[in-house]
């Protein structure tokens, strides 16, 4: 039998403006998608998906995992059909939008037929792999969210649009606690990236001055990273929420969420991943802060992830 893990993740900084190139910050939470991979006897492939979810996730996303697990099967050279397996998908990381769960289940499937094939390949082939089982999810992905399921850590990356290698820099930090709320809504990433290039090509001149805004929050979160400046941080992540607001990616939910670990002593807080649903990130540093944000938020019936970024 093969096995492999993939990693949770969350954006920091910078997601859909790392769809155009720009940099973003993402960091592996500790949550792990497993895959175990067995032969059977039987033709093709069977799947057995055991993750946790948001009620609905998985059915939504079916036509696209099928698709994904092709294109994983397609990249690494194996036919089921002449070589039958069983793959199981496990693990404590909910399946649902905005915490990489597309991504992590790549990066773990690939590692393990990587395993049971004895097939050698290096982090970085593992990566691609994933990378191709995400076009399933979505046809165009930055490429960010494998990194951080393969690589795991807090990552400064940059989409090399020309087709080249893509820029990923490891950012070393103490970890810091934080709080993701879920909407509880699953949201299509394909949908909301075209819609996002629409309304771009409605509105150049609009979009560059809030790319140009973004860029510089990138390189001051990047600064204060590096500095520990953990308010510095916090009030970028505000700016970039805004910022999401005005590219029409939150949604009431989701600022409602945003309100409430603010109100609550959150020092940043905003959308993280594809928006309209999905998750929202609140960074609050120490164990206490992390308890009364999220439990603010789960007075509210929603449920909330607490772990660390770095
Ligand atoms: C999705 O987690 C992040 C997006 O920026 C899409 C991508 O980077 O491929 C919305």
């Amino acid at each position: 039998m093969g096995s492999g893990i993939g990693f949770g993740k969350t954006i920091v900084f910078g997601e859909h403006f790392v769809v155009y190139g720009l940099p973003a910050i993402a960091s592996a939470i500790t949550n792990t998608t497993r895959a175990d991979v067995k032969r059977i006897n039987a033709g093709n492939y069977r799947l057995i998906d055991n993750r946790p979810e948001t009620p609905g996730y998985k059915e939504k996303k079916k036509e696209q995992q099928i698709d994904s697990i092709k294109r994983i099967f397609g990249f690494l050279g194996i036919d089921p059909r002449e070589k039958p397996v069983e793959i199981v998908l496990s693990g404590e990381l909910v399946a649902a939008s905005g915490v990489g769960a597309s991504a992590a289940s790549c990066a773990a499937i690939a590692r393990a037929l990587n395993e049971e094939f004895s097939l050698g390949l290096s982090d970085e082939q593992i990566n691609e792999a994933a990378f191709e089982g995400e076009k399933g999810y979505h046809g165009t992905p930055s490429g960010i969210d494998n990194t951080a399921a393969v690589y795991g850590g807090l990552i400064w990356f940059k989409k090399n649009l020309s087709g080249g290698e893509n820029t990923i820099k490891r950012i070393k930090i103490e970890p810091i606690e934080i709080v993701l709320g879920n909407t509880g809504i699953t949201s299509n990433t394909s949908d909301v990236v075209s819609d996002v290039k629409k309304k771009k090509e409605a509105n150049e001149r609009e979009f560059d001055k809030i790319f140009r805004d973004y860029e510089r929050i990138a390189e001051e979160a990047l600064n204060a990273f590096k500095e520990n400046k953990v308010e510095a941080i916090g009030k970028l992540m505000n700016k970039n929420h805004a910022l999401l607001q005005r590219i029409g990616v939150s949604c009431d939910e989701l600022d409602e969420l945003v309100k409430i670990a603010r109100e609550n002593g959150a020092i940043g807080a905003k959308l993280t991943g594809t928006g309209r649903g999905g998750l929202m990130i609140a960074l609050t540093p120490g164990k206490e802060l992390q308890e009364r944000v999220a439990r603010a938020i789960e007075e509210t019936g929603k449920t909330v992830f607490r772990t660390k970024i770095g």
